[in-house]
């Protein structure tokens, strides 16, 4: 299978894409022969058969009954659709039955990020890390609203629903990157919902997953936290410069008081950091709209001292 992109098509890199690709190009070609022998029979006959110069003004009667015709113009658009029928059924049918052998990845979305918990226990924000030539089953799910699980390399798209799991898979052919998009409108940045994946070798994931049982080793806390802050998406929401976004900027906030929805204050110390991260509705600061979502389960204890730590070192101490 090529995996460059076409005119039509971006690179294609599963094992499923070839089919989508070869149903997709059937009913393309499909439809521009129809629209052309119909546009072009409409021209012909238009021309041919106007009304002329010194015409008496009364139609001619034609024949009324073609047989042949007839079954012609029934019988061939029904093979068609019967062919396109079965073609598009097979391809439904392997893109919902998920191989037993596949390696399961949950795959959360929310306003506005995608994070995945691979089964060793890593876990991954807005970037999906998965081995070449191995089946991958995506068990989905929302925080929130509505969003759609969508990597035109693979095609495949899917609903991420609140509620309910949905479920996909794919078997990625080809090792590199590949967009990875949100399909569903959800929100102010949707468009920015965005994110990758990574296929790598065999050897390469075994690594990639050894590795990121020891993130962090070795890295002073708020080198690491900093990692995290574009890692994990907080630098979606948080600025550092001291601009607003839809979240409070970081800069200069630890140690210093803030003012909380409902006018109370409180010190920006530790824990309350912590429970902003974990609890994010629970003090809200004025201003803001409480549309953080929860990081229960997405961090652990090493990563949140990490980003209590880099939000310290974030001019902290005054500006
Ligand atoms: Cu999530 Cu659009």
């Amino acid at each position: 299978m090529d995996t460059t992109a076409t005119f039509w098509m971006p690179p294609s890199a599963s094992t499923t894409a070839g089919d989508v690709d070869s149903l997709f190009y059937f009913l393309l070609w499909v439809s521009v022969f129809f629209f052309a022998l119909i546009v072009g029979l409409s021209i012909l006959f238009i021309t041919k058969w106007r009304r002329r110069k010194g015409d008496t003004g009364r139609l001619d009667t034609g024949p009324t009954k073609n047989t042949l015709l007839e079954v012609a113009w029934i019988v061939i658009p029904t093979i068609i659709v019967v062919i396109i029928f079965v073609w598009g059924f097979r391809g439904y049918m392997n893109l919902s039955v998920i191989p037993a052998n596949a390696m399961e990845v949950k795959v959360t979305g929310q306003q506005w990020f995608w994070s995945f918990q691979y089964p060793e226990g890593a876990s991954t924000v807005n970037e999906l890390v998965v081995p070449v030539d191995t089946p991958v089953k995506l068990t989905l799910s929302s925080q929130d609203v509505i969003h759609a699980f969508y990597v035109p390399s693979f095609r495949i798209k899917r609903d991420v629903l609140p509620n309910r799991y949905q479920f996909a898979w794919f078997e990625a052919t080809h090792t590199g990157e590949y967009d990875l998009f949100c399909a569903e409108y959800c929100g102010s940045k949707h468009s920015q919902m965005t994110g990758t994946v990574r296929v790598l070798s065999g050897a390469d994931y075994k690594a990639w997953l050894e590795g990121a049982a020891l993130a962090g080793e070795g890295m002073a806390p708020a080198e690491y936290g900093g990692r995290l802050y574009e890692s994990k998406a907080c630098v979606t929401c948080h600025s550092l410069d001291g601009t607003p976004g839809n979240g409070p900027s970081f800069l200069g906030v630890f140690g210093h008081e803030v003012t909380l929805e409902d006018g109370s204050t409180v010190i920006a110390d530790e824990n309350y950091i912590r429970e902003s991260i974990l609890n994010p509705k629970a003090k809200l600061v004025a201003g803001y709209q409480a549309v953080m979502p929860t990081y229960q389960g997405l961090l652990s204890d090493g990563e949140i001292d990490a980003l209590v730590a880099f939000i310290k070192s974030v001019g902290g101490e005054g500006e």
